[in-house]
């Protein structure tokens, strides 16, 4: 059985569903700090495998102890944590807890259980301002925001905890931008109040809930101006999480990878991919730069293909057409 912290949210939703076809059963401790009830049925429907739910905060020792009491835990895939950069500036003790002692509290439970394998949600945002691209995962570290800092420093207690024990073996996954949804339309990315990321601001623009889209910043040193970023397909970050699951229960020892597709894409760039798949009009505007925001980043994603034996198989159209699929029949998100 895997334990999966967060996995009613966006990533942990759609990772659990290809983690059932897989025919691995789950355990999902959230706390729905951040998703709905309504995820756990869907999710059950769309992977047709054993899913028990626990609702229970990570930084809970008691709870986890609790949870993992009778089960055989083979491995953990920590999803739970808070994940907006601009808001961790903004309530850093926030986010040093949930991320910091969350992981931590989760490791000390693990290793009074005896598990001993953890794929870990780490960011892109660890590397800062590019020194070259693509980010080859060698490329320096330097996190800014809070946020970034609390994935980079999970990562060093990671190392530093497989040096200390040898049974121990983790998957650190830098993902770059996921998007999309799984392509039944039935779960998809749903954030609370006004979104903050670029997509499903404009999914909302597209199904009526927004009155048009503000493209931050036009001359940035990009192909048309525009900010470029690697977005990647949910689904095929999920796999990706299969990938990494196999190798650690494989023991081929611990990694460090990046989950991206290798390919850039620019703001008016997708919108031009979405309106063409789905043939709507997005309205949009041009407005300032955002602060802090990096003219362009994607990833070097050829170690993951090396040594996890996967890569991204789907495209830009295939995001934009699975996340319509998922605003059209679900305009305001999960019910309540
Ligand atoms: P999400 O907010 O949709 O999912 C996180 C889930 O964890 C939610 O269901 C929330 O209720 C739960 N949670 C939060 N704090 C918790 C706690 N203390 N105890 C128990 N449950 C808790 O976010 P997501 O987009 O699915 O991201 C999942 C992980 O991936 C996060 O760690 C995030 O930092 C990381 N990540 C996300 C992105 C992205 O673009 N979405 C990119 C890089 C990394
Ligand atoms: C993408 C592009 C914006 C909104 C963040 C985190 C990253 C990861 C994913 C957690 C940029 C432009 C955006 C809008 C726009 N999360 N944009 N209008 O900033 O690359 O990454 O989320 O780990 O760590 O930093 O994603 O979707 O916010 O922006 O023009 O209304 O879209 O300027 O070029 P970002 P994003």
């Amino acid at each position: 059985m895997i334990l999966v912290t967060g996995g009613l949210g966006y990533l942990g939703s759609h990772t659990c569903v290809a983690l059932q076809r897989a025919g691995l059963s789950l355990l999902v401790v959230d706390n729905l700090a951040n998703s709905r009830i309504a995820v756990l049925e869907r999710m059950r429907a769309l992977g047709g495998g054993e899913v028990e739910f626990v609702q229970a905060d990570v930084r809970d020792r008691a709870a986890l102890d609790a949870a993992m009491r009778g089960r055989r835990i083979e491995a953990v895939m920590h999803f739970a944590g808070l994940k907006a950069v601009g808001e961790s500036v903004a309530r850093p003790l926030e986010y040093y807890d949930n991320n910091l002692t969350g992981t931590l509290v989760l490791l000390q439970a693990m290793a009074a259980a005896g598990v001993h394998a953890l794929v870990f949600s780490s960011s892109a945002t660890v590397y800062g301002e590019p020194a070259f691209l693509p980010y080859t995962e060698e490329h320096p570290l330097n996190p800014v925001s809070p946020y970034a800092v609390t994935k980079r420093g999970v990562e060093r207690l990671l190392e530093d905890l497989a040096a200390a024990d040898a049974r121990f073996r983790y998957a650190a996954l830098r993902y770059f931008n996921p998007i999309g949804a799984h392509p039944s339309g039935r779960i998809g990315e749903d954030p609370r109040g006004i979104p903050g990321n670029l997509f499903p601001y404009l999914t909302q623009v597209a199904v009526g809930r927004l009155d048009q889209l503000t493209v931050h910043g036009r001359e940035y040193d990009t192909p048309d101006g525009t900010g470029v970023r690697d977005y990647i397909h949910v689904m095929d970050l999920a796999d990706g999480h299969l990938a990494a699951l196999r190798h650690l229960l494989e023991a081929r020892g611990s990694i460090t990878a990046n989950l991206g597709t290798g390919r850039g894409t620019s703001v008016l760039e997708l919108i031009a991919a979405f309106e063409r798949v789905t043939g709507l009009r997005v309205p949009h505007a041009f407005g300032p730069r955002r602060d802090g925001d990096i003219a362009s980043y994607y990833a070097d994603a050829r170690l993951a293909e090396r040594a996890l034996g996967w890569r991204a198989s789907r495209g830009i159209e295939d995001m934009c057409r699975d996340a319509w699929a998922w605003q059209s029949a679900n305009p305001s998100g999960y019910p309540d």
